[in-house]
């Protein structure tokens, strides 16, 4: 099984240009759709130097050009016609996502299929808005895609099987994980992980340890690469807020945001992003 030989990616920023990058080295032609000319420029751009570093790394058996030769970026939604697979990837807001999608469902033949790498959104709600929701799923990449293993699949209750089943391989074809999970809250990754960062902040909150002790416990206690804390800090403080208040509207009081966790979110400690969270990032 191999990717689709030709796949759109709506929304080509941080997340859309490391997708089209990981269909591209899987065999396929990539398109990504902006909303102008100059961030279709940029994603392609993008696109380019992740280009560059997988040749760098020795990661690719094909030549520059030959990537180069089957990427494009466009703001016309015509061009992403022929695509047997479209990933949207346009920022975390459902009416944004509803909105693209039912877009493209019309452009796209009817037998294509449609994925959003929403991080915590519901699919089955985005789904109720298309009209071949059998033909949609969440195709959660991780950040950096290049480097990053693991690819949740999140079926929606009305997710054709044999969907569920292709995206599996189109994972396994671009030397990835999946991971399949019945669409709830946060799936698996965003809720288990959301839930340890709380439960740390928490812990930091009530003065149990500190944020270096918080972080070592869990790293080498239980060999995680990063501590909760210090991981919230790359994700970002405000980020996490988000998918927590979103969570604690939709699965309950374990997953309320620490008061002090909104108190530095207010006070702009945003982590790595803003210079300081829990940790300082002076460099
Ligand atoms: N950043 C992460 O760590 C991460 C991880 C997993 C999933 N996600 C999810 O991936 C999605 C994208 O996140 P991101 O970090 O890449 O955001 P981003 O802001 O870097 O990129 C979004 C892109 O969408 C484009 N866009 C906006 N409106 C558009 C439109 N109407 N048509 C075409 N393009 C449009 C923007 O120009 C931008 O380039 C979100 O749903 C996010 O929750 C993000």
């Amino acid at each position: 099984m191999t990717v689709p030989s030709h796949v759109g990616v709506i929304g080509g920023g941080r997340m859309g240009a490391g997708i089209a990058h990981a269909f591209l080295l899987a065999g396929a032609s990539v398109t990504i759709l902006e909303r102008d000319e100059a961030a279709a420029a940029h994603a392609l751009a993008a696109l380019a130097t992740t280009i560059d570093a997988s040749i760098a790394r020795g990661t690719s058996e094909e030549t520059r050009d030959d990537l180069v030769a089957r990427s494009a970026s466009t703001v016309d939604m015509a061009e992403l016609a022929g695509s047997g697979l479209v990933v949207e990837a346009v920022p975390e807001d459902l009416a944004l996502k509803v909105q693209m999608l039912t877009k493209i469902e019309a452009v796209v033949s009817a037998d294509a299929w449609l994925a959003s790498n929403t991080s915590s959104l519901s699919i089955s709600s985005i789904a109720a808005s298309l009209s071949r929701p059998e033909h949609f799923c969440g195709l959660h990449f991780f950040n950096p895609v290049p480097s990053s293993t693991l690819v949740e699949i999140v079926r929606g209750e009305r997710s054709q099987p044999d969907l569920i089943d292709c995206a599996q391989q189109w994972v396994a074809a671009m030397g990835k994980t999946p991971v399949t999970v019945n669409d709830s809250p946060g799936f698996a990754s965003s809720r288990l992980g959301v839930a340890i960062a709380l439960e740390a902040i928490r812990m930091l909150q009530e003065g149990v340890a500190s944020a270096e002790d918080i972080d070592a416990a869990m790293v080498l206690g239980y060999k995680h690469p990063v501590g909760p804390l210090r991981l919230t800090d790359m994700v970002g403080l405000d980020v996490r807020l988000g998918i927590a208040t979103y969570l604690h509207s939709q699965l309950g009081e374990r997953f309320e945001p620490p008061a002090l966790l909104r108190q530095m979110v207010a006070d702009g400690k945003l982590g790595r992003k803003s210079g300081e969270g829990f940790y300082r990032w002076d460099d």
